[in-house]
């Protein structure tokens, strides 16, 4: 009696460790052979391109597109833009942070927009994300903006009330 008492203990207990595992519970991901986790370096980079990624389609793209060909004759593409890829990082967060207007001439093409500033708008790290994003994506070569760049333009140009022009831009902050 004792004997089959065990046995049936430990078969219900078996059964209830299998039940469990059909409905996953002791599986996880990191289980999967299949399954390759991201380095720690690889989720940084991620985190930081979809912040930035995220950001700009959701507030610049309805302008200048989520390819950055903007919209010829109207909004100027960003995607080969010499102001947004520009070595003097300021150029493009000075655009950003208080907008741009003017008459301009892009790959033959005429413009004379506006563009709103952004400064109460996006934070330091915030503004960094969407110009990395900017700078990285369709065959952009301009590269990172830090948010000490962007803190340092913007306490630089705190006074600012009207947007850049590209000859105010020629001059170096
Ligand atoms: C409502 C439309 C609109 C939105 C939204 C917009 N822009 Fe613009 N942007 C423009 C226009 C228009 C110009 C050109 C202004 C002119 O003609 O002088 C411009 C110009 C620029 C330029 C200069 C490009 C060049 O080569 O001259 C950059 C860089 C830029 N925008 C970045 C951004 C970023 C980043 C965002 C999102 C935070 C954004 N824009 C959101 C309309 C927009």
């Amino acid at each position: 009696m004792r004997i089959l008492t065990t046995a049936l203990c430990a078969g219900i207990l078996a059964l209830t460790l299998v039940a469990c595992n059909i409905r996953g519970f002791f599986i996880s991901q990191t289980d999967d052979p299949v399954w390759n986790g991201p380095s720690e370096e690889q989720s940084a980079g991620d985190q930081n391109q979809s912040l930035g990624a995220k950001l700009f389609n959701k507030n610049c793209a309805s302008c200048h597109q989520t390819t950055g060909k903007g919209i010829t004759g109207s909004i100027p593409p960003l995607a080969g833009s010499a102001l947004a890829n520009s070595e003097d990082v300021t150029k493009p967060i000075r655009i950003v942070l208080h907008g741009f207007r003017g008459a301009i001439v892009r790959n033959g093409v005429k413009y004379n927009g506006v563009m709103q500033p952004w400064h109460s708008v996006f934070t330091d790290e915030e503004i960094a994300a969407i110009l990395t994003h900017v700078r990285t994506s369709w065959g952009n070569t301009g590269g990172e903006v830090k948010p000490e760049d962007v803190a340092r333009v913007r306490e630089a140009t705190k006074s600012r009330t009207t947007q850049y022009t590209e000859a105010e831009l020629e001059q170096p902050l």
